[in-house]
């Protein structure tokens, strides 16, 4: 990499005003594309507070998952800056060094809330909500994803490496391999992918297969997911695919190269979840957390940005019936929802969150005591240390979602959970279900089901809630970020042996 010696950070670890710009003209030899940055322009508070120095932590899996592979590695991050219209020089934030890609108000409206969100999302995630389908949606699409495809080119060092992440950039590996043959490029496709059959209503969908097989290796969170791209690169450019293989061809019908699409189950930082969880301070705000909740025999927990792919309309209709039943009453059990802020310009995001309050305040109304309450409902996100208080407060984490690529959050409760007590309700939707296979795994389309599998984690024995965590710890120690980063990295850069036969 080409790029000057940093100067030290003043006294209190921050960068300086320097080092918070750095040169257009820097060139890397490692370069992660996205469409948020790791952190998102932040307004200053009414009080003129700016401790964030600017800057905040973007919502969502996909940054829990890369920034730590981001600051141990000199190489770069593409992506959005979350502030429409504002214009962002190229700049390092927690040891990460930032390319900015301008979004006006229209592409903000046009390619991330229409085409990736109101498209995409719910086209991918089996259709829960129905996709829209624009053609002024779809050109705007092709357009942000040029612009970044065009600030890689400007920033790449020849035969650099380049990791194209998520559904919102799916044209980028294909400009990218036009532009420039020169680079390795792989894509993870953070959520999932869905079946063939779903797939066929995209009026674009050979362009988006066409812009995935750009990449040398194409990677998804589960094998079910790499086999329906597969499919479709079959049925709906006629690829041909072996095994992993597929066989990309020219305009003239010969093969230019073969990309290879896998599953690599992505993971979160195991080892700092578990430090802060066993940090005298976030132990007694657990404790306090309980304590100001009336120190109920049981606190059940859900955490979630506010979409519908995360059942958490499911999940209240679970608990409204068990306190109905009285099998849960709310003097004993209480739930805790984190609802984190999510696409709220986006219609069926308005209206789910009209109805999930509608409904906790309905719960509420009819249950609640003046010292008890059923649902402590927070629409907020919070930093991972008040997470990580949440995770050791909670006796049963709910993970319902009706289709999610991986849920972090379940493999952040068991990293949290270093005692080996506590109880982890999954759905077998997540692609977490997949690693975590001594949760108690439940379809939360049933709600009988969902109740049932709720109240046995509600009395689960210390011992068989013991075993169960055991093992699952074990599972994401051995599989955590940086094993899943350095996997796909290391496929993306072996050779490929063409498998002719
Ligand atoms: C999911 C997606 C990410 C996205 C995140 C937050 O985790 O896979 O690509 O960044 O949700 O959503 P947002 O629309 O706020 O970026």
């Amino acid at each position: 990499m080409q790029r000057p010696e940093p100067e030290k950070p003043n006294a209190e670890g921050e960068p300086t005003a320097s080092q918070r710009s750095h040169p257009a003209a820097v060139k890397y030899d490692f370069m992660v594309v996205s469409n948020r940055l790791p952190v998102d322009r932040d307004v200053q508070d009414e009080n003129g507070d700016d401790s964030t120095n600017g800057w905040k932590r973007s919502p969502g899996g996909l940054v829990t998952a890369l920034a730590p592979m981001m600051t141990k590695s000199e190489g770069a991050w593409v992506g959005w800056h979350g502030a429409p219209d504002e214009t962002v020089r190229p700049f390092s934030h927690g040891g990460m060094d930032l390319v900015p890609v301008q979004l006006s108000n229209e592409d903000v409206e046009l390619y991330y809330e229409g085409f990736s969100n109101a498209t995409l999302w719910p086209l991918y995630h089996d259709v829960i909500a129905p996709p829209e389908f624009h053609r002024t949606w779809w050109d705007a699409y092709r357009k942000v994803n040029k612009r970044f495809a065009d600030a890689v080119v400007r920033h790449a060092n020849h035969g650099a490496t380049v990791w194209v992440q998520d559904y919102q950039l799916q044209l980028v590996p294909r400009m990218l391999r036009e532009a420039r043959p020169d680079l390795r490029i792989g894509f993870f496709n953070h959520i999932p992918f869905p079946p063939p059959e779903i797939f066929a209503q995209l009026p674009w969908r050979q362009a988006i297969i066409d812009g995935l097989l750009g990449a040398d290796l194409v990677g998804f969170q589960r094998p079910s997911d790499a086999g329906n791209f597969m499919r479709s690169a079959r049925r709906f450019l006629g690829a041909s695919v072996k095994q992993q293989q597929v066989h990309v061809k020219g305009p003239d019908g010969e093969i230019t190269h073969i990309a290879r699409a896998q599953a690599f189950p992505i993971s979160i930082d195991v080892e700092q979840i578990s430090e802060l969880a066993r940090t005298p301070e976030i132990i007694e705000r657990s404790r306090q957390i309980r304590k100001d909740l009336g120190n109920p025999a049981t606190i059940l927990l859900g955490v979630d940005r506010l979409d519908y792919t995360k059942g958490i309309r499911h999940r209240l209709k679970a608990i409204e019936e068990l306190l109905n039943e009285g099998k849960l009453r709310v003097e004993d059990a209480t739930l805790i929802q984190v609802a984190s802020p999510s696409r709220e310009r986006v219609e069926q995001y308005r209206l789910l969150r009209e109805e999930i309050e509608g409904t906790v305040g309905h719960i509420n109304g009819t249950y609640d005591t003046i010292q008890n309450t059923a649902v402590r409902y927070l629409h907020h996100s919070y930093p991972v240390e008040e997470m990580v208080a949440m995770y050791l407060a909670a006796d049963v984490m709910l993970v319902t979602a009706l289709r999610d690529g991986m849920n972090l959050v379940a493999k952040e409760y068991v990293a949290a959970r270093t005692a080996n007590d506590g109880a982890l309700v999954l759905s077998e939707f997540a692609g977490a279900a997949d690693q975590l296979k001594q949760a108690l795994l439940m379809n939360p389309h049933d709600i009988d089901g969902l109740k049932d599998t709720i109240m046995k984690a509600v009395h689960m024995p210390a011992k068989e809630a013991a075993r169960r965590m055991r093992s699952m710890r074990k599972q994401i120690m051995d599989h955590d970020v940086d094993h899943w980063s350095a996997d796909f990295l290391m496929a993306l850069n072996e050779k490929v042996i063409r498998d002719d036969t």
